[in-house]
């Protein structure tokens, strides 16, 4: 790899940041494109390739999705306020879901949504992973909207990734540098 391409990696890994305020703009195909390629180039155990990613690129039917969940959530969460949207507002939404009976579809979800999140970056779009929704996407309550997406009945989902242009620049966030151990 040419030292370019590297900083740029190592760039990207520093300057991620979950994005939770995104214009209205959907991704370009150019974009897109980037992020269906790190979708797929994904590592997966056993090669299983397990997950399957449906990339919502419309903005009404995200907000239908958001909407939906935000009804389950304010249900089962009363700390959330009225005007919490749990997508925030983005104009698309990539849903990963696995089928249940592989052992490492949740380690094999986190790197494609990662990949997902670094390509996004890359390519000027912002991102913010959502797990919150993992109640409302496993119940029945989300069977029609899950039907009309065309997700596959059999697949358990695993996580959702927000996706648009950033409206917004958040700071870094601490990391703790006691959890990384080096054992000589
Ligand atoms: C598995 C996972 C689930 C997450 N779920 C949510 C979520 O439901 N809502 C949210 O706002 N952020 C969610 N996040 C984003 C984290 O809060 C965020 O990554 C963390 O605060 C670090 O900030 P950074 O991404 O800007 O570095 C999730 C992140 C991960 C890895």
């Amino acid at each position: 790899m040419n030292e370019e391409a590297k900083l740029g990696i190592l760039q990207a890994l520093e300057e991620r940041r979950s994005i939770r305020k995104y214009t209205a703009d959907l991704p370009t195909n150019a974009q897109m494109a980037e992020l269906m390629n790190a979708a797929l180039e994904a590592p997966t155990g056993r090669n299983a390739q397990s997950n399957e990613v449906y990339f919502i690129r419309n903005e009404q039917t995200a907000a239908r999705l958001q909407e939906s969940a935000d009804n389950y959530l304010q249900m089962t969460r009363p700390d959330l306020s009225d005007s919490f949207h749990c997508f925030y507002d983005a104009p698309m939404i990539a849903i990963l879901s696995a089928d249940p009976d592989n052992k490492w579809k949740a380690v094999d979800a986190g790197i494609i949504a990662e990949n997902i999140c670094l390509a996004a970056y890359a390519v000027g779009l912002g991102t913010c992973m959502i797990g919150m929704v993992q109640d409302f996407m496993r119940s029945d309550a989300s069977r029609s909207i899950r039907s009309e997406l065309g997700i596959d009945e059999e697949l358990e989902f695993q996580i959702a990734v927000a996706i648009g242009v950033p409206d917004q620049e958040p700071d870094k966030k601490p990391r703790d540098a006691d959890k990384i151990k080096v054992i000589y």
